[in-house]
């Protein structure tokens, strides 16, 4: 099974299905994020779900502990894989966040914390959010505060999953978006890298948007991904 996780960010459910039949064999793994859920609600969880694809879902909460443990217990009521948070909602919200997603028998799904998002250069975290010094320091803290407050890793870019490891240990999963091919083109995103370099700074998982769902050809897009970070082609089209 390929750790290459597609972002499904489209805006209904009828986009989305049509574009998860062009995979045949066994299903990618997916991210559903705002977007999708927003629109479409819980359903599409189920749905996706049900078609036999592994489900990030991706709603990066960030409020006071208490909201975010209870939206938590209600997300752990949903068969999905891994959901997210901001770490910079505190410890006490990772904490409130891991109580209320645990399920009655110690079951839960993954669970992240969304350190700096890979849009987010050095300049806009200095100007804007008013966090003196450099990014990777800030991800370093923030995936620090994850590991004490029991999370399982972070989302950060794959610059710094090398820096995460070290400092988190290497069982501390790093999830990586900010993912372009060598000759694609890069968007919004500012802390990116190719799927290879993904791999070899220590990327458990990355997620791919548009360089597979703008691409041409989605599937050879997806296969091309899988081959550069797994090493191999999936074993999805066999
Ligand atoms: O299209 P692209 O490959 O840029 O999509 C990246 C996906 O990963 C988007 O769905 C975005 O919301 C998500 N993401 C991100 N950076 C983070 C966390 C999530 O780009 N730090």
């Amino acid at each position: 099974m390929s750790n290459v996780i597609i972002a499904c960010d489209f805006s209904s459910a009828g986009q989305t299905y049509a574009f998860l039949e062009k995979f045949s064999g066994e299903k990618p793994f997916v991210k559903i994020g705002m977007e999708l859920f927003f629109a479409e609600g819980p359903e599409i969880v189920r749905e996706i779900k049900h078609r036999g694809h592994r489900i990030f879902l991706d709603l990066k909460l960030h409020d006071i502990p208490n909201t975010v443990k209870k939206a938590m217990s209600v997300l752990s009521r949903m068969d999905v894989d891994m959901v997210n948070l901001h770490a910079a909602g505190t410890k006490d919200m990772m904490r409130a966040a891991v109580e209320g997603l645990t399920r009655a028998d110690g079951t839960r799904p993954v669970l992240l914390a969304v350190t700096q998002l890979t849009s987010t250069t050095k300049e806009r975290m200095n100007a804007d959010i008013m966090i003196p010094g450099e990014v990777a320091d800030c991800v370093r803290h923030y995936a620090e505060c994850a590991k004490e407050a029991g999370l399982d890793g972070v989302v950060c870019s794959p610059l710094e999953a090398e820096m995460v490891k070290e400092a988190c240990g290497k069982e501390f999963v790093c999830v990586t978006p900010g993912i372009r091919f060598a000759d694609s083109d890069k968007g919004d995103q500012a802390r990116i890298t190719t799927p290879a370099q993904a791999r070899e700074k220590g990327s458990d998982y990355i997620v791919v948007g548009r360089p597979i769902t703008a691409a041409e050809d989605p599937v050879a897009a997806y296969e091309r991904c899988c081959q550069e970070f797994d090493g191999s082609p999936s074993k999805f089209f066999a």
